[in-house]
């Protein structure tokens, strides 16, 4: 899809880092704008900032709420009579232990990084097709959906099932002859946001749980380097750029943070040690421990 002058952009997730940024750009390429988030007062912050460069409409919703997601697609259509692009981008981060991690928190990642992609799907594509026109899903998973760290049973299972997810729709759109939607997947490693705050959107009941992980060494250590690296990580607009590059190009897949030496050896091992019955991780986990022995603390 490459001129998005009139197009209707839905972005979840809108009030924060890659969310807002993706907003920010299809603003600026002539889109006219949903955005959608938990929080009421980012999502206000979001659209007081948008306001001066064109149509917006706010509305707050959770993602993992079917019903939510429904009524987002519902009133694009109603406001703007179409919808162009999705961006299924609110998503969570809280590092845990596999066996540790309570089952409240695991339905909690799930519903948000994982259900919300097929809540996005449902909604949209139907109206979507039934369109005509050029349109696009974007979906964001992770480095985290092709490989794993240790710290991330949560946001890496989920992440993995993003991306075979998208994998999934790229297929079927094309097996049962759907032309006007392209589809791409983000695979992120480390983008300026404020991803490593989960407390401020996790449910009540497990807020101190989320507290408590960071008491936890291991989590500690990774979490601290994990914040350094976003912190300067690259910035969201870039990321945003990118993004419109690949859907305009029609690519299924953007990897912005893999195109160094070690995070490609990481990823192809992982990848060619699956594919060929070969555990990667000894040699993984041990260039990923002397990183971590090198973070400041
Ligand atoms: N920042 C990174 O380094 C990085 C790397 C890989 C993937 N990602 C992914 O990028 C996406 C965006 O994250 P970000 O880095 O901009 O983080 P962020 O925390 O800055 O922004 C996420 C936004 O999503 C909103 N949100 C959270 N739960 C929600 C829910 N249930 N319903 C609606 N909105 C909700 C938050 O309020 C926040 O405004 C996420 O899917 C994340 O997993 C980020």
């Amino acid at each position: 899809m490459q001129d998005l002058k009139g197009a209707v952009a839905v972005v979840t997730g809108a009030g924060s880092g890659i969310g807002y940024a993706l907003a920010r750009g299809a603003q600026a390429r002539g889109a006219k704008l949903v955005i959608s988030d938990i929080r009421e007062d980012a999502l206000a912050d979001a659209k007081a900032k948008l306001a001066d460069g064109g149509e917006v409409l706010a509305m707050r919703g959770d993602v993992a709420d079917a019903g939510d997601i429904e009524a987002l697609a519902s009133a694009a259509v109603d406001r703007f009579g179409k919808v162009n692009l999705l961006f299924n981008n609110a998503g969570v981060f809280a590092s845990g232990v596999a066996w540790k991690t309570s089952l409240e928190e695991y339905e909690w990642v799930i519903n948000v990084n994982q259900k919300s992609v097929i809540h996005g799907i449902r909604a949209f594509v139907p109206r979507m097709i039934a369109q005509g026109d050029p349109c696009h899903v974007t979906t964001i998973s992770s480095g985290a959906g092709i490989t794993v760290n240790p710290g991330f049973a949560t946001y890496s299972m989920t992440k993995h099932a993003v991306l075979a997810l998208t994998e999934a729709l790229y297929l079927d759109l094309t097996a049962q002859g759907v032309g006007n939607i392209g589809v791409t997947v983000v695979m992120p490693g480390v983008i300026q946001s404020k991803i490593m705050f989960p407390e401020k959107t996790g449910p009540d009941a497990i807020q101190d749980e989320l507290k408590s992980r960071l008491a936890n060494p291991a989590l500690g250590a990774l979490e601290a380097f994990m914040r350094q690296a976003v912190d300067t990580g690259l910035p969201a607009d870039a990321l945003a750029d990118l993004v419109y590059g690949a859907i305009a190009r029609g690519d299924l897949y953007v990897l912005p943070n893999f195109t160094d030496d070690a995070s490609q050896a990481t990823a192809q091992g992982i990848g060619l040690g699956r594919a060929r019955g070969e555990n990667a991780y000894p040699r993984v986990m041990q260039a990923l421990f002397s990183q971590l022995q090198q973070a400041p603390q």
